[in-house]
């Protein structure tokens, strides 16, 4: 090839370069509004925390949510407070469905309401939850079930209740907010660890399942999150734990957790841990060295032991 045609190639090639490197630049940092307009949001326990942070974060992107909860007031204020945020922009109004995890057999009829607000579901964010504080040896089987049901087998019924028009429509994005004790067990949560550890396992298998209609399976696993967690959290009798633990109020940032939760679901990707390092490490000694991090927790267990028999 001669000078005069490489001329003019670098001449027509120099423009077309700039213009593909603004529109990679363009869709990289765009992604978010491009992947999530438009999109119809379900998210579970939306009426405070991290669900209320993530109905936030998913409404700042777009989407039309449908939020739910038991306390039809709170969603009532969050909806308010977004729509006020957005006012004459053109953002749709979220729909509200109240719905009570513990009441299994009510879930598929309440379901039914969630996809008729607009007609399907995209994306879907497990994230009610309940924790509990007590000690094994004297806690109630209603209450062990009660975290079972609300942390594990509601889940699994929303999820089999979206899930027809997913595959129907081969598309979607399911997310299960899980926690570190997904992963890692720690004394005096029991049934709380038990119940996202079964719903890691859940989301895992199910993954594998649906992938081929191109549905999408994150589980995402926080840290402590500076939320009302653990006041709300139930005890070893059955009444309300009622305490703000000093290490959730230090926790992460509920907005900070959201927008993990929502570049989840840009990037499809299967699995994060929204923790410091430290908390890496605990998960990988728990599968290298199983017997040191059982001692570890013994310890923990006798120390945490000691502190509620001051307390009493
Ligand atoms: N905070 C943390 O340290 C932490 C750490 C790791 C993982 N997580 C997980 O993050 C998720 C959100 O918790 P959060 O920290 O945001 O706590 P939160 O402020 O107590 O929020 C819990 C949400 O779950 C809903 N919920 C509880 N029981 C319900 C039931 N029976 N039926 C329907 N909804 C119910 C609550 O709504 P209503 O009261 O309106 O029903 C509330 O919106 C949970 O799955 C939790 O396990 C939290």
């Amino acid at each position: 090839m001669g000078i005069r045609a490489n001329a003019v190639w670098a001449v027509l090639g120099l423009p077309f370069s700039l213009l593909s490197v603004f529109y990679y630049i363009y869709v990289y940092c765009c992604k978010e509004k491009l992947m999530l307009k438009d999109k119809v949001v379900f998210i579970t326990g939306a009426s405070s925390g991290l669900g209320a942070a993530c109905a936030e974060a998913f409404y700042t992107a777009g989407c039309r949510l449908v939020l739910s909860g038991r306390n039809v007031e709170k969603l009532n204020l969050l909806k308010v407070r977004m729509e006020k945020s957005k006012e004459g922009t053109g953002f749709h109004s979220p729909a509200i469905v109240t719905m009570d995890l513990e009441d299994l057999p009510s879930i598929k009829e309440k379901v039914k309401e969630v996809l008729a607000a607009f007609g399907h579901v995209d994306i879907l964010i497990n994230n009610a939850g309940k924790s509990y504080r007590g000690v094994a040896l004297h806690t109630k089987l209603e209450v062990d079930k009660m975290l079972m049901d609300v942390n594990y087998f509601a889940h699994v019924e929303v999820t089999r209740a979206i899930l027809p028009q997913m595959v129907e429509r081969k598309t979607g994005q399911i997310v299960a907010i899980g926690s570190v004790q997904s992963r890692i067990a720690i004394p005096h949560r029991t049934s709380y660890a038990a119940s996202k550890h079964a719903m890691q396992a859940y989301f895992d298998v199910l993954r594998s399942e649906v992938a081929q209609y191109n549905i999408g399976v994150s589980v995402v696993n926080p840290y402590y999150i500076a939320t009302n967690l653990s006041t709300n959290a139930v005890s070893a009798d059955g009444s309300a734990y009622g305490k703000l633990d000093a290490n959730t109020k230090a926790g992460l940032q509920p907005e900070y957790v959201a927008s993990k939760v929502v570049s989840c679901v840009v990037n499809r990707t299967s699995e994060l841990t929204v923790a410091p390092p430290h908390i890496d490490l605990a998960i990988a000694l728990r599968a290298m060295s199983p017997w040191l991090f059982f001692k570890i927790m013994e310890r923990r267990a006798k120390k945490e032991q000691r502190e509620m028999n001051k307390d009493r």
